[in-house]
């Protein structure tokens, strides 16, 4: 059975790949997204390290001339996707979003590279420069206020969480034209967002469009920006692997330790006295979200933490059974099967655990392991899982699950199968 789960595992990692990139699942994302990407890429170096490379590379071939790189990549259209590049209608080429996602391929790329440093050497030296304009880009472009902005909830990659309410709610989605909505045709949908947050999605895109892409009246003009703790962890986690990495190859690393300070010391920006945690905050109106998501508990992964989180951490996760809720069980809000707004997912959980491991708290992380491993050995690599009883949710056959299990979830199972 074990065995079974990491043959699986890896299948899926192979049925997904595209041949330089990999797919998150088949049908509902039909194209290479960005942080999905990152951690296939982690999945691979288990038993394709060179292949592990590619997805690094095919990634970050899209960078924009600023720096940016964007969220998805439309390298072969298909009409089962909305909204698709014409949508988007960046000019690049290939064809990709206009916006961004959670910068975590610093960290995977030091992962990999650290489990052949000698293999790895020529591969990192080629992409670090980009990676280091990625970063650049992130503090010129996105942290121009302190912690990290987001200008769209997919810019999150935790799209419909409760954190981005508040600053929905002044996003018009009155006069978006008709659409046909794809990913509701792949899955359940009372899994994915409702259609008033599919309105002001796609609205947000037409702003993006109408001032041409252009990043900084996107910040400056546009109709959503909030401060995104989760990306402000990840990205500060994502500076200090990119400082080790660039002095593993030797060169000068001061100005990323600049960014990584910068952005350290505006941690107390996105605290809420309120809540007693770090909170999302529309950076439009200066009001906190008020609610409790995974976000602030990626402060983990940033060794961001301190008691009162840590009381809030035990709060939401003993109040379910399979992994760490993307938003408070608490809350009126939460809906335990609605994509981010209550359903456990597994490669966001690996990334807190990577925190609690930084800690020493590996009762933690052992926790955070088994719970995770027991979803998906009962059913499946989903795309995410109910936190109370593991119904699978999402896309199924889904590329950061496998490789998640190859890397982390599975591993107490690996260990298991060897002394078997
Ligand atoms: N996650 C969004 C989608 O579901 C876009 O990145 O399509």
């Amino acid at each position: 059975m074990t065995m079974d789960l990491h043959e699986r595992a890896r299948q899926i990692l192979r049925q997904n790949d595209r041949g330089g990139y990999t797919l998150p699942t088949h049908g509902l994302y039909p194209y290479q997204w960005n942080w999905d990407s990152a951690f296939a890429a982690w999945g691979f170096a288990t038993f394709d390290l060179p292949r592990a490379w590619d997805e690094f590379d095919t990634l970050l071939a899209s960078q924009w001339e600023g720096g940016m790189v964007p969220h998805i990549i439309f390298h072969d259209p298909d009409p089962s996707y909305f909204p698709g590049p014409d949508v988007w209608s960046t000019g690049q080429s290939p064809a990709t979003s206009g916006i961004s996602q959670p910068p975590v391929a610093a960290t995977m790329v030091r992962r990999v590279w650290e489990m052949n440093r000698e293999h790895g050497h020529n591969r990192l030296a080629a992409i670090y420069p980009k990676l280091v304009a990625w970063h650049r880009w992130w503090h010129e472009v996105r942290c121009v206020h302190g912690p990290a902005a987001i200008t769209h909830p997919w810019e999150s990659g935790r799209d419909n969480c409760p954190d981005w309410d508040i600053g929905m709610a002044g996003v018009d989605g009155s006069n978006v034209g008709p659409y046909t909505r794809r990913d509701t045709g792949h899955v359940d949908p009372s899994m994915r967002p409702q259609k008033e947050q599919y309105d002001r999605y796609i609205a947000m895109v037409q702003f993006g469009v109408s001032v041409g892409w252009d990043q900084k009246r996107i910040v400056d003009e546009g109709p959503f920006l909030m401060a995104d703790p989760g990306i402000t962890f990840i990205l500060l986690r994502a500076h200090e692997d990119l400082i080790a990495l660039g002095q593993a190859l030797g060169e000068d690393t001061q100005e990323i330790a600049h960014w990584a300070e910068t952005l350290r010391a505006a941690l107390p920006e996105i605290w809420n006295p309120d809540l007693g945690a770090y909170d999302a905050k529309n950076l439009r109106t200066g009001e906190f979200a008020g609610i409790l998501g995974s976000g602030a508990l990626l402060a983990y992964v940033a060794n961001a933490g301190n008691p009162e989180l840590d009381a809030h951490l035990m709060r939401v996760w003993d109040a379910v059974n399979y992994g760490i809720p993307s938003a408070d069980p608490h809350h009126p809000s939460f809906d335990a099967r609605r994509y981010w707004r209550g359903p456990s997912w597994p490669f966001l959980n690996a990334l807190i655990a990577i925190g609690f491991r930084d800690m020493g708290r590996h009762d933690l992380d052992n926790r955070l392991r088994r719970e995770t491993a027991a979803a998906i050995a009962k059913n499946g690599f989903a795309e995410y899982f109910d936190p109370l009883d593991a119904t699978a949710c999402g896309g199924m056959d889904f590329t950061w699950t496998a490789a998640i299990w190859l890397t982390w979830a599975g591993l107490d199972a690996e260990e298991n199968r060897g002394a078997a």
